[in-house]
């Protein structure tokens, strides 16, 4: 890890300390269907069999995108860390029935203070803090109810969002839309943003030391409206809310512990326009989505 990224990590730990957060770093736990109900209790970090080992963060590069942008990319190992998600214990027991991929996060912490939206969006102002700004027409903070009970992430604004400076206004956005109202939810009730807040040139994927920067206002989005439950869109998305490891096709759809709520993650929307028949993958996964939320 480059210095610059370490300063930006540990800003970041502090950040989330001053929140009232302490370990949030580490990797949320995988629930299984039984305990997936949204009153089901995160597990304790004292419970993981990995709790003691300390703090790790991620030194996983962002891989393949089904994400709009850009053909899919293959994960290199030579890549820096994309943010400091948590790291994946590969050698950690995985139970038959929690498939515990991940470390726990710690139990729900009360932040010391609930920002709003505004303040966070009067934080980034007319930020410069990456090289994404120079390319970029809008920023693309987010769009929503500020108490949604689910939050969508996609990876970053495309050209039709740089436009209009709000996120999944383009196709994607509107096979979003579809599939918002096939589980009969109004897109004004969700909540939606992106990784990055400023197009990628070219539409290409989000770069680590892009991510790095921009992800803590996606986190300080996700804190302040403490949704039920968190959509990642692609593979970007889930790398950075969830840290994980594996690609998208194998973990889509699986409830995981992620705060006060739950997050899962399913293929970016954009992927589906170019490949119809995984539709099907979008659709399973918004039902799910539907009967989560229904639960009481
Ligand atoms: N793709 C994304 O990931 N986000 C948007 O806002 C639009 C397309």
């Amino acid at each position: 890890m480059d210095r610059d990224t370490l300063r930006q990590v540990e800003d970041w730990i502090k950040f989330f300390q001053e929140l009232g957060f302490e370990e949030f770093y580490r990797r949320p736990q995988r629930v299984t269907a039984a305990s997936s109900s949204p009153k089901a209790a995160a597990t304790p970090l004292s419970a993981s069999p990995n709790a003691a080992s300390g703090p790790t963060f991620g030194n996983k590069p962002l891989g393949a995108s089904e994400a709009s942008r850009g053909p899919a990319k293959p994960a290199s190992p030579a890549e820096p860390p994309i943010t400091a998600a948590p790291q994946f214990t590969a050698s950690r027991p995985v139970a038959s029935q929690s498939l515990s991929l991940f470390e726990a996060p710690p139990a729900p912490a009360a932040p010391a203070k609930r920002e709003t939206l505004e303040e966070i969006q009067t934080d980034l102002g007319d930020c410069h803090r990456c090289k994404l700004s120079k390319g970029r027409k809008h920023i693309v903070f987010g769009q929503g109810n500020p108490r949604a009970e689910l939050v969508f992430v996609g990876e970053g604004p495309g050209a039709d969002e740089d436009e209009q400076g709000l996120p999944f206004v383009g196709r994607a956005g509107q096979l979003l839309n579809r599939m918002l109202q096939l589980i009969q939810i109004r897109r004004e009730d969700v909540y939606i943003c992106n990784v990055v807040k400023c197009r990628p040139p070219g539409n290409r994927t989000p770069e680590q030391d892009e991510i790095a920067t921009c992800s803590p206002f996606l986190f300080r989005q996700i804190q302040s409206i403490q949704p039920r439950l968190v959509c990642c869109l692609g593979s970007p998305a889930a790398r950075t809310v969830l840290g994980i490891k594996e690609g998208i096709t194998k973990i889509h759809g699986q409830f995981f512990d992620y705060g006060t709520g739950k997050a899962l993650a399913t293929v970016h929307p954009a992927y589906v326009l170019r490949n119809p028949r995984e539709e099907v993958i979008l659709r399973d996964d918004f039902e799910k989505i539907r009967q989560f939320l229904q639960s009481a």
